[in-house]
């Protein structure tokens, strides 16, 4: 520890190696020089002051109890220290002598635990936030098949030509849109369907571009700088759609009709140097990534905007929903990567984000049923709790030429597939169902008959995600769906 011994005059009469290591000076210009040169300038005054009256009625005081202080080094710079006082009387001369403490390591930690407990209080809030997000998609999505399902069997019924047909088409579109919104609350929630197939990113990127492009006003330039040899990355293809879909319209949002926007791709050994630049959320990933960035010369973001802009529902446009980023965020994550941003206020934007070449544990639902029942007006039968979703499923199936069974209690359904399973051609089941959840009940159906095909009607939260169905072939309906897609489905899980 530094110490020194100080008399009366100030002047420093003995000091430690400690001290000199400390203060930064040969023992030499420490010993027989005053004190004041250790405290900063603007404490001197005070602190002859506090030595004079410390003399009048020396004691000992203990190191914590002092002020705020702080040493001063030879190069200018200042240590926070805690400095304890000890008077002593060696042959009738008085001296105190000093203990100090350097308080930058405590700080430090200090500093750290405060970061890391705003860290964990982040954690929680987005937490929750994604679990509400989640819940609230979720029902929104069932909601969403009733409002999209009916429109688009209205708008086939009616004649084309007229008004109401136009009314119904409106709803489909409001429908669609509202259907967009919630598919992204999911990505943030970490929910998603997800199917996992080694992808090379820029076959994707460049079969993508056309669809890119009407993004992008006219006067924005769009140009790619692929990365040759790129490794294959075990991605969903639609979710990395999504991730530029949302990176490159806010691009040209932000540009408001002029500038350039790239999109590049590259091989990335990370190193721990590359977190240090911009903002960085996600797992910090080690070993070999591809990278995929999407920069723009636009406005840029405001230093203290940058860690909001990430936040469901943060948004600085008026039609924004403050969605894209979020949703972004939860896709990175989900594929076990990371996304940094990095921008200068009228330079422009880069978001990287960058994807494990690794395989991820994400099981896709396998592709349709075997060939199985063919019959005149072949027996569906629906297991969904929702009245709604039930109305529209049976409504759809009809106009499919399927006649259909509905329970809206999955113990229900199992007694029904017991009774009729001889009949029944297909069964269109909900995951997430009170009771018995859809996997449970797509065991039991099977124990009854192994070969059934089964479609899934999936809202996607993580629970339906991470469902497993043992290699099993069935079918899977995103929830909201459209008589057409219902059709379509179902006609490919029994075909
Ligand atoms: N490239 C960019 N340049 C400048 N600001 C950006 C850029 N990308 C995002 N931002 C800022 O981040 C905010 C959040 O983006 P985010 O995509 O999450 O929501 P949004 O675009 O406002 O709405 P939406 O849900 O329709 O995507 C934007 O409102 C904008 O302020
Ligand atoms: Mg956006």
């Amino acid at each position: 520890m530094p110490m020194m011994l100080v008399a009366r005059d100030g002047v420093i009469r003995m000091a430690n190696e400690a001290t000199c290591t400390l203060a930064e000076l040969p023992q030499a210009q420490l010993i027989g020089s005053s004190v004041d040169q250790l405290v900063p300038a603007a404490a001197r005054a005070a602190h002859s002051r506090w030595r004079a009256d410390y003399l009048e009625a020396p004691e000992r005081r203990p190191m914590g109890s002092g002020r705020d202080l702080a040493l001063t080094r030879a190069d200018g710079s200042t240590v926070p220290v805690e400095i304890g006082l000890n008077p002593l009387q060696v042959e009738g001369e008085r001296f105190v002598l000093c203990s100090i403490i350097d308080l930058r390591e405590r700080q430090r930690a200090e500093r750290d635990r405060a970061q890391l407990e705003i860290e964990a209080a982040e954690a929680d809030r987005l937490r929750s936030l994604k679990l509400m997000a989640g819940g609230v998609a979720h029902d929104f999505n069932n909601m969403l098949v009733s409002v999209l399902g009916n429109a688009s069997l209205l708008a086939g019924a009616l004649d084309p030509e007229s008004e109401l047909c136009e009314w119904a088409q409106d709803i489909e579109q409001a429908a669609t849109q509202a259907a967009e919104l919630a598919k992204q609350m999911l990505a943030f929630s970490g929910g998603g369907q997800f199917v996992v197939e080694p992808t090379d990113l820029n076959a994707l990127i460049r079969g993508f571009l056309p669809l890119i492009k009407t993004l992008v006003p006219r006067s924005v330039m769009l140009r790619t700088r692929l990365a040759e040899d790129l490794p294959p990355v075990p991605v969903d293809r639609g979710q990395i759609r999504q991730i530029l879909t949302n990176l490159v319209s806010n691009a040209a949002d932000a540009m408001k009709g002029e500038g350039s926007i790239v999109l590049r791709t590259s091989t990335i050994t990370i190193v721990p140097e590359l977190f240090e630049q911009g903002i960085w959320l996600g797992d910090r990933l080690t070993g070999t990534c591809v990278g995929i960035d999407v920069s723009d010369d636009g406005p840029g973001i405001p230093p203290d905007s940058l860690r909001k802009i990430f936040e469901p529902f943060y948004t600085t446009r008026k039609e924004g929903h403050g969605m894209g980023l979020a949703a972004v965020l939860g896709i990175v994550k989900a594929h076990g990567g990371c996304i940094s941003v990095y921008s200068e206020l009228g330079q422009g934007t880069t978001f990287k984000v960058f994807l494990p070449v690794r395989e991820v544990g994400h099981d896709g639902p396998a592709e349709a049923a075997e060939p199985d029942v063919s019959s005149a007006q072949p027996l569906v039968l629906v297991i969904d709790d929702e009245d709604a979703v039930r109305r529209f499923a049976a409504r759809a199936l009809a106009r499919g030429g399927y006649r259909a069974e509905l329970a809206g209690d999955p113990r229900d359904g199992i007694e029904m597939f017991r009774t009729l399973h001889q009949q029944i051609a297909l069964v269109l089941l909900d995951l997430s169902m009170p009771h018995l959840n859809g996997r449970e009940v797509y065991r039991l159906l099977q124990r009854i008959d192994p070969d059934v095909p089964v479609v899934v009607m999936s809202g996607f939260s993580q629970e339906e995600i991470t469902l497993r169905f043992a290699g099993r072939r069935i079918g899977v309906l995103q929830k909201p769906f459209t008589t057409k897609v219902l059709l379509e489905t179902v006609a490919s899980a029994m075909s």
